[in-house]
Parts: structure tokens; C-alpha cells; sequence
């Protein structure tokens, strides 16, 4: 569901700089948990994660990659087949954009395979039982140009879609409008 986000790259940066202080705490969140290596973020969107935790990038969107370049290294491609040799990335990040992945399970088997052996899976998302979660959907219903689009999971359905692919190590999270709007989920390849 990346073409929602075609043409709309500036004004989705510049959520950023309106929310300045809860970007930060996501990133602190995340810090915590993304260990040394070479990392990847998919769905690096404008870079703004990516730029902090020292990633380089990979998104179907071509209007988020031109802002995104200026921050880091990307790449075009989509989840479902990373144009990347197998086992070669420390850790994988996928934030905010698991709810926007037509199919998740799919994504996440393909960033299982360039992972490599004891790699991890880093996942910041909100849940769909938050207070936060249920704002968004709401919005989405009323038609948000990204959030009506969005499909949003709980922790429990996030843990499906790992399955056994990845075993969770770490969760932590941070408040929003309420606790546990923002999660950040370690998992290790398995
Ligand atoms: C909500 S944005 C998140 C961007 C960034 N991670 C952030 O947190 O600011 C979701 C991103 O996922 C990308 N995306 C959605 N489906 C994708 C797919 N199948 N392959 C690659 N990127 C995809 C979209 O183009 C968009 O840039």
C-alpha cells in the first residue's frame, strides 16, 4: 500500500517536526535495542529513523526515497523481494510500516532470509489495541489520506506474523497519548 504515500513525502516529513518530542523518544526506544552492524531499514519512507540508527534504506515509493536520499543510503524495491544477497544485514528495522504491508508474513520471511544467522528483527509499531491505535483507525474510517489504509495489529498478531521465523528477546514501549502507544519489539532470527 506504498502508493498512498506517492506525492505526499513532504507533507509525511514534516509530521516529524511538528512532533519533535515524540520522535525523539521513539528513537531513544529503538537505540536501546538496535544492536552494532550493518542494518537496513524497509519502509525507510523520508530517513528519518534510518538517519538516527545509522541505517541504510529500501522503499517502493519513489516520492519518499528523493527526500530520503538526502539523509541516507536507499535503495527502490519492494518487502516481498529484497534485492539483497542472502544473511547479510546484523539487524533489519521495520517502524511504522508493518501496518502498511499488503503482506506481512511475506516481508518478514524475505527479511528472515538477508538477515544473518543470530540477526534481529527490530519492529516499532502501535498497536491496534492502543489508545493511540484506536485514534488512528478512527481516523482512517473518516478517510485519513494514510491511516485508511493501514492495517493495524495487535502484539499478539505481531507475534503470529513472526511465527516461528524469529524469537522475541526484548519488548519496551513508550506513552503517546497513553501507555503503550509505541512499541518497539527485539526479535532474533531463529
Ligand atoms: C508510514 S511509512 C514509514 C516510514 C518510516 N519508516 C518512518 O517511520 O517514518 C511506511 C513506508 O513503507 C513503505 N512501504 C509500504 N509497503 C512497502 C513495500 N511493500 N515495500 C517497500 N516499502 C513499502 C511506504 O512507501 C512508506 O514509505
Amino acid at each position: 500500500m506504498w502508493e498512498v504515500f506517492e506525492g505526499k513525502a513532504l507533507e509525511y516529513d514534516e509530521w516529524y517536526d511538528r512532533n519533535e518530542e515524540i520522535f525523539v523518544k521513539e528513537v531513544e526506544c529503538l537505540k536501546k535495542i538496535v544492536p552494532e552492524g550493518l542494518i537496513l531499514e524497509v519502509g525507510v519512507g523520508t530517513g528519518r529513523f534510518a538517519e538516527k540508527l545509522s541505517a541504510i534504506g529500501i522503499d517502493a515509493s519513489l516520492d519518499m526515497l528523493k527526500v530520503a536520499k538526502k539523509r541516507v543510503e536507499v535503495v527502490r524495491g519492494d518487502a516481498n523481494s529484497l534485492p539483497f544477497k542472502s544473511e547479510v544485514f546484523d539487524a533489519v528495522l521495520l517502524i511504522v510500516t508493518i501496518c502498511f504491508l499488503e503482506n506481512p508474513k511475506k516481508a518478514v520471511e524475505e527479511i528472515r532470509r538477508v538477515l544473518k544467522k543470530g540477526g534481529y528483527l527490530i519492529i516499532g509499531f502501535v498497536p491496534k489495541n492502543s489508545a493511540l491505535g484506536k485514534l488512528y483507525e478512527e481516523k482512517g474510517k473518516r478517510g485519513h489520506r494514510f491511516y485508511s489504509v493501514a492495517k493495524f495489529y495487535t502484539l499478539e498478531e505481531i507475534k503470529e506474523i513472526l511465527n516461528k521465523n524469529f524469537e522475541i528477546e526484548q519488548i519496551s514501549g513508550i506513552d503517546v497519548i497513553s501507555s503503550g502507544d509505541f512499541l518497539c519489539v527485539k526479535a532474533k532470527r531463529t
